[in-house]
């Protein structure tokens, strides 16, 4: 049909038929909250970060806090991260995997005190004294003399996500990019009595500016050299498919595009290609490129939920974001 016959501006008239006509939308159960837990910090101590203005790092009792409010605005899950004690880290990441570590603790108080669903970061990155998501050995044909190995880094990754399942994770989040990771952790935590622990996988991670406020935040770059022999090169959209076709054999349960904003592409490529649940993960770079635009006056806070409804209108189930407590706390979503 041809105008004046057709008139689209028909569905645009008011907002009581924007809202009946919207094919996408965005709800409360589509939020994960990304939440960093400092072990050094005490009590109600929470440290506001620098690089992601409105965000903090929590102590173990405030951070519970903080997700019992979200939890009342009805949050449904939570992805915990863990900021262990400087001192601590070593070459094998041993704070990652001891039953005491700040997560496992974390993921103990959040089980007994709330009903969220809890999925926990599992990567040795934040934990080991080179910064590297695996473990390390010289190799002089490597773009920075160092090799991080795969196979060897497996055992370590399975053990994490043994330890976070022990703790009472419903989910555990493999983000490493070492390849076999999530038959490893499969394995593990079958042998061990945790058949029903899921693996949310990062499946197609890669290697992104708009990490750098996270690793700001977790202090987890490296000491030397990137993370380019193990995430994805930016150019790559077929490979992701790839990654997340292993994934699907390997027994993950959701699959994840990560960051979000720049692989809109991918995510709806993913979407097509797969019958799991699929995570979106806006990363750190894209709340605060939009959260710097606001204060200085550039944008206003429309941007926020326009950005999230596009991850989801590209095919994302389920978005990891830090806008989270801004759109729950001010009643932006139902
Ligand atoms: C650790 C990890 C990173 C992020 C989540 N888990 C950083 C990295 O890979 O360097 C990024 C999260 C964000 O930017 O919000 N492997
Ligand atoms: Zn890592």
């Amino acid at each position: 049909m041809e105008f004046p016959t057709t008139r689209m501006r028909r569905l645009r008239k008011n907002a009581k038929i924007r809202d009946i006509v919207r094919e996408t939308k965005l709800q409360k159960e589509d939020l994960i909250y990304p939440i960093y837990f400092k072990e050094e910090l005490q009590a109600m101590q929470k440290e506001e970060i620098s690089s992601l203005p409105g965000e903090f790092r929590y102590s173990l009792d405030a951070g519970v806090e903080f997700a019992k409010q979200l939890e009342n605005k009805g949050l449904k899950s939570i992805i915990v991260f863990g900021i262990p004690k400087e001192e601590t880290k070593d070459e094998i990441a041993s704070p990652d995997y001891s039953a005491t570590g700040i997560v496992q603790k974390a993921i103990r108080k959040l089980k007994k005190e709330t009903n969220l669903v809890i999925i926990s970061d599992v990567c040795l990155c934040q934990y080991t004294s080179h910064g590297h998501c695996g473990m390390i050995k010289e190799n002089d044909d490597t773009d920075d003399g160092i090799e991080i190995l795969n196979d060897e880094s497996l055992p370590y990754i399975a053990k994490v996500a043994l330890s976070h399942a022990e703790a009472g994770a419903d989910i555990v989040a493999p983000s490493d990019m070492m390849d076999g990771r999530v038959a490893a952790i499969r394995q593990t935590l079958d042998d061990e009595g945790y058949e029903n622990v899921m693996i949310m996988s990062y499946s197609a991670k890669y290697a992104s500016a708009f990490y750098e406020p996270f690793r700001v935040a977790a202090c987890s770059s490296p000491h030397l050299g990137d993370r380019k022999s193990y995430q994805m090169d930016p150019g790559n959209a077929i490979e992701a498919i790839r990654e997340c076709e292993l994934d699907v054999i390997e027994g993950a349960d959701f699959l994840m595009v990560k960051p979000a904003l720049p692989y809109l592409d991918v995510v709806r490529m993913v979407r097509d290609e797969f019958m799991l649940p699929l995570v979106a993960y806006n990363v750190s770079g894209e709340y605060s490129m939009i959260m710097a635009a606001i204060e200085k006056g550039y944008l206003t806070e429309r941007a926020i939920s326009e950005s999230l409804i596009s991850i989801k209108r590209a095919g994302a189930d389920l978005i990891i974001t830090n806008f989270a407590p801004y759109l729950l706390l001010n009643d932006v979503i139902e």
